[in-house]
């Protein structure tokens, strides 16, 4: 076994959040500021709540990841980020009304004092948002030597060793990976041009992080980093980078459920999904550029769990459906429903109903941290590019061109498990047997 050396997690980490006061982010901060004071307890964090087992028979011992995983501590931790409203993190919050007011004040006057710096916005990218805090640039490029200068200067006006960037903005609309994305050289060139059709607001983002250092976490189904050029960069710059898109309710519910109807070869003939949202993230959804980049990201996840080509008879002609309508009545609440249309022994028909009364944002603030933290961890182990044994964490989890992305919520966290244990030197877990 190869043995990775850790650069310690001394000093502070920066966490420069794109999005800044919007709901899942200041649902994050704001949990996470309430955690670190021992008010609120951070449900929902593997790094912060899990144990991992390492050893075997006599030698079998466990404890609480962020003890045995040279992790950040909550207490390092200094946020930041960009937005294109300019709301304090308190303000957003209360905008956001995921957080009763009196959780908020848990930690109001911290909450009160992040505030974002403007942003690299184009209403092209997301059409149902009218941002007043935005910065001035002719090219994507001289926006993008901004973004790289407020990273520059967050982390020297707050004495930051590392910084990590992570995208918990709206999502933009849908762009196919075109020929200025194959390579470093041709995308560099593109940011030149005064044309930005090409270029969305959120790889100006991804690209400064990296130039600066910082790993990037794509939260959103955008394609932002994941193309052949950003690749390129990560590797250059000896960055991990990861995404796209939390796999926090709906989602993380499928890829539970359709792993277990493989192990029990039981056929699928339909999965319909539906949801009501009616925050600010369905507000942007509702236009159907922006819900194309969700809906590719919330339909890419079964093929791979259920392997149709090896199992033409049980999963050679699904209808698979997502929809989301914007309801705010609803605001953070969103309901989603699944109704699945299973087949078993000679063919007979069955229904699964699940019915999901769940809040985005709470789901979603634990992966925003977790993320922080393990792509820190990932930067300080020298672990640069793709980090597929984060994929846990993301609806559609990006991969080469050439590979098979790994969707099973448990196989991704025998995954994530045993890359834990690789990096504090103990051996990984055969779960196949
Ligand atoms: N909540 C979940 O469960 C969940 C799951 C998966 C993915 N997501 C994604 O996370 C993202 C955030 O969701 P949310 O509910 O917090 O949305 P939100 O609308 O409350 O927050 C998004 C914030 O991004 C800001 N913004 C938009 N474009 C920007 C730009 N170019 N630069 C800086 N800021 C910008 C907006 O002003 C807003 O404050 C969305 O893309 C959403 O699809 C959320």
């Amino acid at each position: 076994m190869k043995n990775i050396s850790v650069q310690p997690a001394d000093g502070r980490l920066g966490v420069l959040v794109v999005g800044l006061s919007g709901a899942v982010s200041t649902t994050f901060i704001i949990g996470t500021l309430a955690a670190r004071k021992g008010l609120a307890k951070p449900i929902g964090s593997m790094s912060q709540l899990s144990y991992l087992k390492v050893g075997k028979g006599a030698n079998q011992r466990e404890g609480l990841i962020k003890d045995m995983v040279p992790l950040a501590s909550l207490d390092q931790l200094v946020f930041g980020g960009w937005d294109i409203f300019p709301d304090s993190v308190y303000d957003g919050a209360m905008h956001a009304q995921v957080l009763q007011e009196k959780d908020i004040n848990l930690v109001a006057d911290e909450a009160r004092a992040i505030r974002p710096m403007k942003a690299c916005f184009d209403p092209k990218f997301i059409t149902r948002l009218n941002g007043t805090w935005i910065k001035e640039g002719k090219t994507r490029w001289d926006l993008t030597e901004q973004l790289r200068a407020d990273i520059r200067q967050f982390k020297a006006d707050n004495q930051c060793e590392r910084v990590v960037v992570i995208w918990a903005a709206s999502t933009e609309a849908y762009l196919e990976m075109g020929d200025v994305h194959r390579n470093l050289q041709k995308f560099e060139a593109e940011m030149h041009n005064p044309d930005t059709t090409q270029i969305a607001p959120s790889m100006c983002y991804a690209y400064a992080a990296m130039m600066e250092g910082a790993p990037f976490i794509n939260g959103a189904p955008a394609l932002t980093v994941d193309f052949p050029a950003m690749w390129e960069l990560a590797d250059k710059t000896n960055c991990p980078i990861c995404g796209k898109d939390y796999k926090s309710g709906q989602t993380m519910m499928k890829t539970v459920l359709a792993p277990a109807f493989h192990a029990r070869m039981l056929g699928l003939s339909g999965w319909f999904s539906t949801n009501i949202l009616g925050n600010r993230d369905g507000e942007v959804l509702d236009d159907p550029a922006s819900f194309k980049t969700k809906e590719v990201s919330k339909l890419s996840v079964i093929d791979s769990i259920l392997e149709p080509e090896k199992y033409p008879d049980l999963y050679g002609d699904v209808y698979h459906k997502v929809r989301i309508n914007y309801y705010p009545p609803r605001n953070d609440n969103k309901e989603a429903w699944d109704n699945i249309d299973i087949f078993g022994w000679m063919g007979y028909p069955m229904q699964i109903k699940v019915n999901f009364l769940c809040r985005d944002s709470i789901l979603a603030a634990p992966l925003a941290l977790d993320l922080v933290l393990f792509t820190d961890l990932a930067k300080r182990c020298g672990m640069k590019g793709i980090q597929k044994w984060l994929s846990f964490y993301f609806k559609s989890p990006m991969h080469k061109l050439d590979e098979v992305p790994v969707h099973s919520l448990f196989e991704q966290d025998a995954m994530f498990r045993n890359k834990l244990r690789e990096i504090i030197g103990e051996e990984p877990y055969d779960y196949t047997c």
